[in-house]
């Protein structure tokens, strides 16, 4: 045991002696390069541009980028892909500029480069840390293997409000599965060495809060009081940090009247004193310029407050390009702060070898050998199924039996451009697989499939456009309503089973795509109820990037499997579950609401004085109309098995400071078919300085049983995982009794009782 620790501290300090040797070595290279800086040259760095071109997330686009390369002016850009054009842009930085600084080249790879995984929301539900840090590695293979070396992402804002549409870009409400999400990309993403040629940095956003936005309207204010903010809606943000996020970029919200970008307490004393963070951070495109409409000032002001708060680099403003000099000469900045974010960015490039070697992530060989493989495109789909939370499944009709007639049917059905999900501007929707192909390639011969698109996704012409800005997303059919749905009737009454592929188009959801009703379209409301009115069972296939309200399709359909946006091998993913090839084990990382007036909805409320008994009695905490109960519950997710939990086993009732217990269940596959199951560990604390939520997640596996076998699973709790932000922001345990959950779901749980001393 000795010998191991040993061995263990000098390997320890041979790590820290090494990292410090690193540190000092770009100390002094970034100095000395420094040194021949001219300010013009130093305030340049801190400029990010896009030329336009991809996707363009707000109305400026880069002016006479090449003339500012070579001027110094350009510390990195985003917005260009491709060996080729990132070669070209790459050049004119190490051979025209006067001090031949290497350009970062960055991008929103978010889930998936070429190769498109599930959305974020939907990777988070698979509850596997492996398999979306290895999202996050393929999506850095191919993104390098183009030439990138910076990525915008994770996104790790908790977001507990479904009118917001980013939700579909982040991991759901709980802070704490959204941790270990946010650990896992990172890692994935930037590897063990950033300065390998197929690492990308991470870029943490949005710093902070954004998820929080009032009434879920994208861009929207936030507000909420610290012990929230450290408790629920920081730790993500802080996981990645510790991860080693080499970049952050602050959001567009205010937090305590000031914007993030400009605010000081979140850049400076939050980020950097308190988390110890060393990174640069980047500005959310033109969010120092939009300081003014938040009524910060004019341009000159919001881009010294934005500098003098921390912020590193400015996305395509161009605030720090046109007014730190003035604000300099005017003594409203100094050098030191500009010299401070110059040296940040410049050893960013240092960490990705970008000095060594300007050319390290271009080469041409790369992108045919490395960019949307057979392996790849294997595992994104084996990963997409993953993702998939089987809601309900009435009479065992999934899976799909191999024989018969199925009508497949839906304005999604036969899609490929809402395949691939919001936010996947470099991948190729023609190369996604449609649920229809999916189907027919693992169906075998004898199984029938008829095909009607039954409805358009909406009638709605002025919506669809809304939707459709990035090029079709809505096809409003010419046919009329009522031929279509007669056209999907006379399938559905040939059928043995109806398959009905519904819910929202890819931009839907995203950014700037908030919605105030969560409900289907009318469009498809009205065909689900027709195709239920033939009496076949009907199985809906739910795409969409957020929860939505499915009070009335949940009490109509047969079955429902919510897919969100799955990727590339969308469809091949779909069929594998439709048909039972692989058997769901997703579960929810956000609450489904029964109606969006229960929004914000989330299982770790506070109980408060008055909590509900059920059925809505006068003066408790409650609704009139609705129970307060979700329609699905976080951690939700059916089987084609089945599972049972033991009760729960404590190895002692009572622990110190400085003890852990141990808390075990054996959990049996009472089914019929092989299966995984979410062991989720909860948390209550009775009793506490400051109240506490009624249920957090503390801890999960991921196991696998064969039909009829039973497995123990333990948990080790610590004081650790008592810990909490009290009302001085201390992180403190305190000791009084605690409840520990164990179950399927934030609902469905045993429960035993333990003492902290
Ligand atoms: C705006 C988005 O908020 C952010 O997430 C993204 O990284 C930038 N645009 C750059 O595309």
């Amino acid at each position: 045991m000795k010998k191991i620790f040993l061995v263990l501290s000098i390997l320890v300090s041979a790590i820290a002696f090494s990292q410090t040797g690193t540190d000092s070595k770009m100390h002094v290279f970034v100095s000395s390069l420094m040194k021949k800086m001219t300010l013009s040259e130093k305030i340049g760095q801190l400029n990010l541009l896009t030329p336009g071109g991809d996707v363009n997330t707000g109305t400026v686009v880069s002016r006479d980028v090449e003339k500012k390369i070579i001027e110094g002016n350009v510390g990195g850009l985003f917005g260009v892909t491709g060996v080729d054009k990132i070669k070209t842009a790459q050049d004119i930085a190490v051979k025209q500029s006067r001090l031949k600084i290497p350009l970062l080249f960055g991008s929103d790879i978010i889930h998936g480069y070429k190769t498109i995984f599930p959305i974020p929301l939907g990777l988070s539900c698979s509850w596997d840390m492996k398999i979306i840090e290895q999202t996050a590695r393929m999506a850095a293979i191919e993104a390098t293997a183009d030439g990138l070396c910076w990525n915008f992402s994770p996104m790790v804002d908790i977001a507990r409000d479904p009118r917001w549409g980013r939700m579909a870009e982040g991991s759901g409400e709980d802070p704490y599965l959204g941790s270990q999400v946010a650990i896992a990309m990172v890692n994935g993403y930037q590897g063990y060495d950033l300065a390998k040629n197929n690492t990308l940095m991470a870029c943490v956003k949005h710093f902070a809060l954004y998820g929080a936005a009032e009434a879920g309207r994208d861009y929207n204010t936030t507000d909420m009081s610290r012990v929230r903010m450290y408790n629920e809606y920081l730790p993500p943000y802080k996981a990645a940090i510790n991860a080693g996020a080499g970049s952050m970029m602050s959001s567009f919200n205010e937090i305590d009247g000031i914007p993030a970008t400009g605010n000081k307490w979140l850049l400076t004393d939050l980020l950097r004193k308190q988390w110890g963070f060393r990174g640069f951070v980047v500005s959310d495109y033109t969010s120092v310029n939009e300081m003014m409409a938040h009524g910060m000032g004019d341009l000159q002001t919001v881009s010294a407050l934005s500098l003098k708060a921390g912020l590193d680099m400015d996305m395509v403003g161009e605030g720090f390009l046109m007014t730190l000099k003035k604000s300099l000469q005017e003594k409203k900045v100094t050098i030191s702060e500009i010299d401070q974010a110059c040296r940040r960015i410049l050893e960013a490039k240092y960490k990705l070898g970008l000095f060594d070697d300007p050319y390290r992530y271009i080469d041409p060989t790369r992108p045919a050998k490395e960019i949307l493989t057979a392996q790849n495109r294997k595992e994104a789909r084996e990963i997409a199924a993953r993702s998939f939370v089987l809601l309900k499944n009435n009479n065992q009709t999934l899976p799909l039996k191999k024989t018969g007639v199925i009508a497949l049917i839906g304005p999604l059905a036969d899609d490929q451009n809402n395949m691939l999900g919001t936010w996947a501007v470099s991948g190729d929707s023609k190369l996604s697989v449609s649920v229809l192909n999916g189907i027919k390639n693992a169906a075998g011969s004898q199984v029938n499939i008829l095909y009607a698109k039954g409805a358009n996704i909406s009638d709605d012409t002025l919506f669809a456009k809304k939707v459709n800005v990035f090029g079709t997303r809505i096809d409003i059919d010419k046919r009329t309503p009522a031929e279509m749905l007669n056209e999907a009737l006379e399938i559905a009454n040939k059928s043995d089973v109806v398959v009905a592929v519904v819910g929202e188009a890819s931009e839907m959801s995203g950014e700037s795509a908030s919605r105030t009703d969560i409900t289907l379209p009318e469009s498809q409301k009205k065909l689900i109820r027709a195709l239920v009115s033939t009496g076949k069972p009907v199985v809906l296939v739910m795409m969409s990037g957020r929860p939505l309200a499915l009070v009335e399709e949940n009490t109509l359909a047969t079955s429902i499997l919510q897919v969100w946006h799955a990727g590339t091998e969308a469809g091949n993913a779909i069929a594998d579950v439709l048909f039972g090839n692989y058997n769901p084990s997703g579960k929810l990382s956000v609450t489904f609401p029964r109606n969006v007036g229960q929004v914000p909805i989330y299982y770790s409320q506070k109980n408060t004085g008055r909590p509900s008994v059920g059925d809505a009695p006068k003066f408790l905490s409650n609704y009139l109309d609705v129970p307060n109960t979700p329609l699905f519950p976080f951690g939700y997710g059916l089987s084609y098995t089945s599972f049972s939990y033991s009760e729960i086993k404590l190895n002692k009732t009572s622990m110190k400071m400085n003890e852990s217990i141990t808390a075990s269940v054996t959990i049996t596959n009472t089914g019929k078919y092989d299966g995984e199951e979410v062991v989720q560990l909860y948390i209550r604390d009775l009793v506490g300085s400051i109240t506490r939520p009624v249920k957090e997640l503390k801890g999960f596996q991921k196991i696998k049983l064969k039909a009829g076998e039973s497995k123990q699973v333990s948990f080790s709790i610590d004081v650790n995982d008592l810990k909490f932000y009290n009302s001085e922001l201390k992180f403190v345990s305190e000791p009084g009794d605690f409840i520990l959950f164990i179950g399927t779901n934030s609902n469905d749980v045993k429960e035993k009782g333990f003492k902290l001393e």
